[in-house]
């Protein structure tokens, strides 16, 4: 139908809601736990490298014409070799970096390899498994490609692998498809910021390989690690059949807008091919700054960060320990966020932020995004699919931002403005 200047959108631009993500970056306030910015970045070697780097290109004209081109849509080989190396030296990635580094492509953000990964594997009525809660960036996408959406519940340990298995058979039972993909934030989710463990990460693996399913590793955290890394379950993955792997320099170097991926041959050829045709191709110059970034001084400038997003940690559960009213709170070993659930089942994380906390200039993401707005669950014995459930009465609390002063202080003012509300 025709809007009031005669324009007739498409059917989704009217059922999909703005991206929570884009609609909080708007709000300025002085405590900011909202969305995933990072709040320690290695500003001077950034500073350095692209004064290094405007020197040489002074010099030498012929590659700064190259760095200010086009390039390749999957990254240039250059800077794909460094990443490489990096995730077979640091991350266990079983591919060799002389003669495999071509397994890996960039894109402009994770976000846009989730998207067209999607946009790739999804035709309406195909069917996603995703813990229960999950990363919206990721579900919002899903839903508006007409995926039926089964989540999957999760505890302290991230999503339960019976609970997928019997997602699966269900799927089966009740649409007649075996999922298309399993999606995991296997290393400080996001939005709960669990670890999975290596167990659940070989019986993911197990399910995947015995159903014939994808795994969608989103790996946004691994390198902000408070404790050793846990092995990915790509590190399983030796053929690269059967897991997609994500990673993003947005949380371990800075927002330039870069993710990489390990992703089977023929689900590469098909990303590519989106990618191709949403935006050509990724930045050079960009890719230039990283490939200095990661072949020198990734390791110097992650020790440097890695204890203070820790710190950061730290005070937050402090002062939710100290200061919130009933309820639970995820206890995570890295990543940017803490889950926090009401025990008062009727609170409304999302009414209580727009009446109570942002005109007291508090922001944190409410609950409810990281439910699907369609789909599935399962029910309590797990045998049956209803309708899907949110649990509205949590938030998500991001520490990665505000410095540690603030975070003691904003998250005292919320648990007062909570303990109020709720006795
Ligand atoms: C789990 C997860 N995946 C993907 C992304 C997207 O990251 P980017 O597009 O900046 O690489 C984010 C950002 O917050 C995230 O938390």
């Amino acid at each position: 139908m025709a809007d009031k200047n005669g324009y007739s959108f498409a059917t989704w631009t009217g059922l999909i809601a703005e991206s929570q993500i884009r609609a909080l970056l708007k709000y300025r306030v002085k405590y900011y736990f909202a969305g995933g910015k990072p709040g320690i970045m290695p500003t001077d070697i950034l500073a350095d490298i692209m004064s290094d780097l405007s020197e040489r290109y002074k010099k030498d004209p012929k590659m700064a014409l190259e760095d200010f081109n086009y390039g390749p849509t999957g990254g240039q080989p250059w800077f794909l070799k460094t990443l490489a190396k990096r995730l077979h030296d640091v991350r266990h990635i079983p591919i060799n970096p002389e003669d495999q580094w071509d397994a890996v492509s960039i894109t402009n953000g994770s976000q846009q390899a989730l998207y067209a990964l999607l946009d790739t594997l999804i035709d309406p009525g195909d069917v996603i498994i995703t813990p229960s809660p999950a990363y919206l960036g990721f579900l919002v996408p899903a839903v508006k490609l007409g995926a039926r959406i089964i989540t999957v519940p999760t505890d302290l340990d991230g999503i339960i692998p019976e609970y997928v298995e019997k997602a699966i058979q269900l799927s089966k039972q009740n649409f007649g498809k075996v999922p298309d993909i399993i999606y995991v934030v296997p290393d400080s989710d996001n939005p709960k910021g669990t670890t999975l463990p290596e167990n659940r990460r070989r019986a993911l693996f197990d399910i995947a390989e015995s159903h014939n399913v994808l795994i969608l590793e989103d790996s946004a955290y691994a390198e902000i690690q408070f404790k050793e890394p846990i092995r990915p379950i790509k590190a399983l993955d030796k053929e690269n059949l059967r897991v997609a792997y994500l990673g993003t320099t947005s949380k371990e170097a800075a927002v330039l807008r870069v993710g990489y991926s390990v992703l089977p041959p023929n689900v590469k050829e098909q990303v590519l091919k989106d990618k191709g045709y949403l935006d050509l191709c990724t930045s050079t110059l960009v890719q230039r700054i990283l490939d200095e970034y990661y072949s020198k001084y990734i390791d110097l400038a992650m020790q440097k960060a890695v204890p203070q997003y820790k710190k950061r940690y730290e005070a937050m559960a402090k002062a939710i320990d100290e200061s919130f009213p009933a309820g639970s709170r995820t206890d995570p070993t890295g990543g940017f966020f803490i889950w926090w659930q009401s025990e008062d089942t009727n609170f409304d994380s999302g009414e209580f932020m727009q009446r109570v906390a942002i005109p007291n200039d508090l922001l944190y993401v409410p609950g409810g995004p990281f439910y699907p707005q369609t789909g599935f669950s399962l029910s309590d014995d797990g045998n049956t699919l209803v309708e899907v459930r949110r649990e509205l009465n949590t938030m998500r609390l991001g520490f990665s931002y505000a410095d540690i002063e603030i975070i003691s202080e904003g998250i005292e003012r919320l648990g007062k403005l909570l303990t109020k509300e709720l006795g």
